[in-house]
């Protein structure tokens, strides 16, 4: 059996089959986390790297890249710009949400401080934008930029959708595009622009990858409510201490009584938290049946990424990224 059927995980199985080139993709993100005159630097950025991470977006360039038939070496360059970028929003995201513990791991901004936390953001994000300039190619500079811009706007719109019960899911479904799909449909867009691929498959790893990523984020949301820290290595409760309206509690207001509205509104519009109220509202949640509606919502993502496939040409890869589409939505951490 081939070493990459053995692996249950499609993101495993696509880590297998890609793994020469995750190792290119691997060397060249140590290579340039490194710097000559800061040493907390490579400090910070080894404590995340070596952590590990699912390195999902990397992947997905170079997947993208390898079903179009790139046979040129600069799939590994934006491989290892998206993940830069993506470790970048991490460490500024830990800051922002003030987390405690991301990848198994203290976040950095407890083990060290906030501003090594921005700063060490900050040198990454630059890394990035020196590492795609390499590959030469205005196309993919213009989408990795713009993709980085709108990140740090579905960061800046979440922040201010955060405790406001009017958040809808409209508000919602931008938050999530703009945070995390952004990044998702810039590394499958990637992949085929540097294979030169024709437009209507550039336009379909492009919607594979938003519809991918707003799928990701969603349960990502569902999983800070109903996930296992062990498994998620992140901690559960993150987001409603810090009062965020993801899915699961945008669905449980809409179909609050006065009770429960008061619940919410001292909660999270209020911030008056105290003990056993994030049990409270977990509670809620399950009581209007909301875990399962915001799954169906993933579900239905996944099926939109999947149907994005259909005009991708016959690849093996391109049935590992079907079977991601199935994952994301069943996966536990
Ligand atoms: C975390 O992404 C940030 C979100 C968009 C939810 P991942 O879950 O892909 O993080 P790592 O890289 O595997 O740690
Ligand atoms: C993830 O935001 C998106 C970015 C990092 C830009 P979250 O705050 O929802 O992700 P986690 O739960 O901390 O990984
Ligand atoms: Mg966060
Ligand atoms: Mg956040």
């Amino acid at each position: 059996m081939a070493v990459d059927q053995m692996v249950s995980k499609p993101h495993e199985r696509l880590a297998a089959h890609l793994s020469a080139e995750m190792d290119a993709v691997n060397t060249l993100i140590r290579e340039r986390m490194a710097s000559k005159h800061a040493p907390r630097i490579p400090e910070v950025t080894a404590h995340l790297v070596e952590a590990g991470g699912k390195r999902l977006r990397p992947m997905l360039t170079l997947a993208a890249a390898d079903i179009c038939g790139y046979g040129g070496p600069y799939h590994v360059h934006l491989a290892a710009t998206v993940e830069f970028i993506h470790t970048a929003t991490l460490l500024h995201d830990d800051v922002v949400d003030e987390s405690a513990q991301r990848r198994g791991r203290p976040t950095a901004n407890l083990l060290w401080d906030n501003k090594s936390s921005v700063l060490v953001g900050d040198y990454l994000f630059s890394r990035a934008f020196q590492l795609m300039t390499d590959t030469g190619n205005l196309r993919v500079l213009r989408i990795l930029s713009d993709a980085s811009a709108t990140i740090a706007e579905g960061e800046v719109l979440q922040l201010t959708a955060a405790q406001d019960l009017r958040t809808d899911e409209g508000i919602y479904l931008q938050v999530v595009r703009g945070k995390t799909a952004a990044l998702f449909s810039a590394a499958t867009e990637v992949g085929g622009v540097i294979a030169g691929a024709p437009e209507p498959q550039v336009q379909a790893l492009y919607d594979y990858g938003d519809a991918l990523g707003i799928a990701f984020q969603i349960v990502d949301d569902l999983l800070d409510y109903a996930g296992d820290t062990s498994a998620t290595g992140k901690n559960l409760g993150d987001d409603f201490r810090e009062r965020k309206l993801t899915l699961p509690v945008i669905k449980a207001v809409a179909k609050a009584d006065a009770e429960e509205r008061a619940f919410w509104q001292r909660t999270i519009e209020k911030g008056d938290q105290r003990e056993g109220d994030l049990e409270h509202a977990m509670a809620l949640l399950d009581k209007h049946g909301t875990i399962e509606a915001t799954r169906d919502d993933a579900l239905m993502w996944a099926g939109k990424a999947k149907a994005a496939l259909e005009q991708l040409p016959a690849h093996d890869v391109r049935d590992m990224l079907r079977d991601l589409a199935d994952y994301v939505v069943a996966r536990i951490s």
